[in-house]
């Protein structure tokens, strides 16, 4: 088993365990004060845990649209029916959108509780279920709605990732390709194990320089301006790290119009992204007026348009892109 540390200000810490079996270390990283748990998962997702005290489970139901507020309340309320105290703790064992939502409703029951992950997809264990946001949708957006509310203890068992769907897997391996340029290097060369620690120890490094996003985590967004803007679209059919991985190549190609890395970088990025069999190029019919209009849009533009590019010192925010280098980007990666 591999631990590692994220480390927060305050001397607050926390472990992500990886390995395979790392679910049945769950009854040992639940604070020892919770006597109850509340088990939040979704049926298909039939990973069994044992808490190692009184439990129950809750269920929430599949889909994009359930990422809510009324789920977060549902949850709330059951919470109180089953008489839940503040000591006690809820066990989030599923992905994104079961540790986005039992994370929140761990943060605001009795103004926060105990959370401890059982991220079982690829893109949770290397990123959703790390770094402590949560977070639910509003008809206006996605992740409007949520708190920094860091989990006790985060538990990455490889084993239940070999029966996840292979588009599933493979859209996970998109936020993976996004590690290569923050440090990770060949990730591919690594097996599994090591390959989600070594994610792990980005991203708790990036969380731990930055807990609430003033500046530095805002990195782990690379790729994402696009991705975002492909997915909140939503005619594409693409899944999340599908979208990221041709966010990331269209962010290696801006970068490269803005004389910030050169050609052979360029090469990298398609090369990463096609080694993990992702997408480089735009999906057809592609209206990229529509995209530049939900750039604006995203919850990060603070200054504009800001997007996370390569360069010279590495991946940063660079705000103020021009239009004429945002269109020719859109160019190369077009058909
Ligand atoms: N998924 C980006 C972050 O956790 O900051």
């Amino acid at each position: 088993m591999i631990t590692i540390e994220v480390r927060l200000d305050g001397g607050r810490a926390y472990p992500v365990l990886v390995g395979t079996g790392a679910r049945h270390e769950l009854a040992s990283v639940i604070p020892p004060a919770a006597t109850r748990v509340a088990v939040v998962t979704q049926r298909g997702i039939g990973v069994e845990v044992d808490p190692g005290r009184e439990h129950r489970t809750f269920f929430l139901a599949d889909g994009e649209e359930h990422k809510s507020l009324a789920s977060v309340e549902a949850l709330c309320r059951e919470f109180a029916q089953w008489g839940m105290h503040r000591n006690d703790a809820v066990v989030a064992v599923g992905g994104g959108l079961v540790t986005d939502v039992g994370g929140f409703a761990a943060a605001v029951y009795h103004r926060g509780i105990p959370v401890v992950y059982v991220a079982t997809t690829l893109l949770g264990q290397i990123d959703a279920a790390i770094g402590g946001k949560t977070g639910v949708n509003l008809p206006e957006g996605k992740n409007l709605v949520g708190a920094f509310w860091q989990p006790s203890a985060v538990l990455c068992d490889t084993e239940v990732l070999a029966s996840m769907p292979p588009r599933e897997f493979r859209s996970g391996l998109g936020e993976l390709a996004k590690y290569h340029f923050l440090g990770g290097g060949n990730l591919d060369e690594l097996p599994l194990d090591e390959r989600v620690a070594a994610c792990v120890r980005i991203k708790a490094d990036v969380v731990a320089s930055d807990e609430r996003e003033g500046g530095r985590r805002a990195i782990l967004n690379y790729g994402h301006t696009l991705g975002h803007a492909l997915e909140i679209a939503g005619h594409y059919d693409l899944r999340h790290g599908e979208a990221v991985a041709i966010g990331l190549v269209y962010a290696a190609e801006l970068a490269n119009v803005l004389g910030r890395i050169d050609d052979g970088r360029v090469a990298e990025h398609r090369r990463v992204v096609a080694k993990y069999d992702l997408p480089c190029i735009l999906p057809d019919g592609v209206d990229t007026g529509e995209l530049i209009e939900l750039f604006g849009r995203d919850k990060k533009a603070i200054d504009g348009v800001t997007f996370v590019l390569d360069g010279p010192d590495g991946v940063e925010p660079v705000t103020g892109v021009e239009r004429a280098a945002i269109d020719e980007a859109f160019r190369r990666i077009t058909r």
